[in-house]
């Protein structure tokens, strides 16, 4: 079975899909122990590791890099990464993004916006499809989208053109829930939500964003830990024992054979 095909099975039998982003090894080991079934690299990666100031910064190379890593950490799990802003503009420069970053490790690339012909080049490249519409973060306007009728039936049609070129999988993006529903039931390709309600064919989220240590949290996510906390209090707790010297103590480190100390010793008496 072509491990695409697994998302569709999901979507007929009704079992929800989960997937969250992750951009290192760890991350992708933690998930994949936890069962998830599609590890997003994200382009998230920029604001959210890389420290840039939006996904627009985000370049082929640093996806790659990343991609990379996840796929060392979850050498099993299914992997789709984002084809970053500006490297998707031609069909012939969205193949050869796609394609790197399916050498890097991707099962699969994910890019934002009704560009269909861009679909068509990829898969008869090679290279399975998950599309991105509601709000884009590489040029949208990070708002609900969908909540007119003009919107809405706009974002219903470029779910249908998309559903028809090829793509296997769709993220809704902060769309109101009937829509996504409405979409998720219209559309052959698997839905997967965020911030899009409970009917989509499952759902999306953040890492940094679920384990609770990003500045903000957003309506569409529940921070299932608090990490954020944890790695502030586990670091003044290593600050304040170097400081008194509570920390390392003996037992942190090697002892050295007594013959070589007393030879040592003597030497320097
Ligand atoms: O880059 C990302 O994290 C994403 C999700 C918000 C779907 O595209």
């Amino acid at each position: 079975m072509r491990l695409i095909a697994k998302f569709a099975e999901m979507k007929t039998q009704g079992e929800k899909i989960a997937t969250m982003t992750a951009y290192d090894a760890p991350q992708a080991r933690a998930q994949a122990a936890a069962g998830v079934d599609a590890i997003l690299v994200g382009d998230s990666v920029g604001v959210n590791i890389l420290g840039y100031a939006s996904e627009r910064e985000v370049t082929l190379a640093d996806m790659a890099h990343h991609t990379a890593a996840v796929r060392r950490g979850a050498p099993d799990t299914f992997i789709y990464a984002d084809l970053p802003f500006a490297t998707y503009d031609t069909p012939e420069q969205a193949v050869a993004s796609g394609l790197a970053l399916q050498k890097a490790g991707a099962n699969a690339v994910k890019f934002e916006g009704p560009h269909v012909e861009i679909v068509h080049a990829l898969t008869s490249a090679g290279v399975p499809v998950c599309g991105h519409i509601g709000y884009e973060p590489q040029t949208g306007e990070r708002r609900v989208h969908g909540k007119t009728f003009e919107e809405a039936e706009r974002l219903r049609e470029e779910a249908k053109q998309l559903d028809a070129a090829g793509v296997f999988m769709l993220v809704l993006e902060l769309v109101p829930a009937e829509l996504a529903g409405i979409v998720t039931k219209e559309i052959k390709a698997a839905t997967i939500g965020i911030g899009a309600g409970p009917a989509t064919d499952g759902q999306v989220l953040v890492f940094p964003d679920v384990l609770g240590y990003t500045e903000k949290n957003f309506r569409h996510n529940k921070r299932f830990a608090e990490v954020g906390a944890a790695m502030q209090t586990a670091s003044a707790a290593y600050v304040a024992e170097v400081k008194s010297g509570a920390f390392p103590t003996l037992s942190n480190c090697a002892a050295m054979p007594a013959d070589v100390l007393e030879q040592l010793c003597k030497k320097a008496g």
